[in-house]
């Protein structure tokens, strides 16, 4: 929301130029869809915006010129157009062997021939099981009174890929299905994918499962400070997160997470008890040396 109060703040002025740094990180698909038609607008009156960011996918689908810097360096300064096509010489051709309509969404199919290279054979899984019969049989073996979750890909990142409609039928036939909570990931469906990549970047697609279906929903993806679960929580946006790159660097983010936000409820190993007193300790110390706690 803040994030939004400031675009429409600096709009308000009518300026004719605009810095922005990572406009959409943060953003749900439908802000971040009225924010680029909104830039778009802009442009097109005469307005001028200079954009940083670190996802080329966003600059490709907004910038008419984009500069790339690397370690320093400017490597490239051009209309995006150019660029674009000088990114895509590797790959020769993408042919589709297969009707699209008749597949079903995340189905992969077709092959991508690389310059020089060699073919990349996609294809479409005939045999694939119905999840419908699958998810009967798991429900059916797993006590009632304990919950089932199910990890989708919201998402395919692709042009004919899961559209937003595809997704919610999805939610809604899971939650039919008797399914408690949906651990909202995306990707990893075809290799020609263009993710948007950015702190909590899934957790839009969570939002919108558990607040359009009614069904609990897990975030997960780049969420990696204490911050960020309990805004995520606190904004209803999930029920959950899942954090899991940030403990295979630390497997005791989790502890020492808890013990920067006084979390007393947190189980510790009894072995691990020595720890966590030291740690409170010297916790509590810098907060009163800087007066910031956490
Ligand atoms: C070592 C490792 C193994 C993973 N295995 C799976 C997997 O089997 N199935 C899956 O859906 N996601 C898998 N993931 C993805 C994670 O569940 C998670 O969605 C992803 O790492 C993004 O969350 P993060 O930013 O907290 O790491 C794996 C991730 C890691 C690092």
């Amino acid at each position: 929301m803040r994030q939004k109060l400031t675009f429409a703040a600096a709009l308000l002025h009518e300026p004719q130029a605009l810095v922005i740094d990572e406009p959409m990180v943060g953003l749900d698909p439908k802000g971040a869809r009225l924010l680029k038609d909104l830039f778009r607008g802009f442009v097109d009156r005469g307005g001028t915006i200079l954009m940083s960011t670190h996802t080329l996918e966003v600059a490709e689908a907004m910038c008419d010129r984009i500069a790339i810097i690397n370690h320093g360096k400017l490597i490239a300064n051009e209309p995006t157009r150019e660029l674009v096509g000088k990114a895509q010489e590797k790959v020769v051709a993408v042919t589709v062997d297969r009707d699209v309509a008749t597949l079903p969404a995340n189905a992969c199919f077709g092959k991508i021939v690389l310059k020089g290279t060699r073919t990349l054979e996609i294809p479409y899984a005939k045999d694939r099981v119905n999840a419908g019969e699958v998810l009967a049989a798991v429900r059916a073996a797993w006590p009632s009174g304990r919950p089932l979750s199910v990890r989708i890909s919201a998402t395919d990142w692709a042009d004919g890929g899961q559209s937003e409609a595809d997704l919610l039928t999805v939610a809604r036939a899971l939650k039919h299905a008797g399914v408690d909570l949906i651990d909202v990931s995306t990707g990893q469906t075809v290799p020609w994918q263009k993710p948007v990549y950015g702190r909590m970047w899934q957790t839009p697609f969570a939002d919108e499962v558990r607040n359009e279906i009614g069904i609990a929903a897990i975030a997960v993806g780049n969420i990696y400070e204490p911050d960020h679960v309990n805004t995520i929580i606190a904004a209803g946006r999930a029920d959950l997160c899942a954090i899991a790159r940030p403990h295979l660097a630390n497997p005791a983010w989790t502890l020492q997470a808890a013990a920067g936000l006084g979390y007393e409820a947190q189980w510790w190993p009894k072995q691990y008890l020595a720890g966590k007193a030291q740690l409170e300790r010297n916790l509590q110390r810098a907060a009163a040396i800087t007066g910031v706690s956490g």
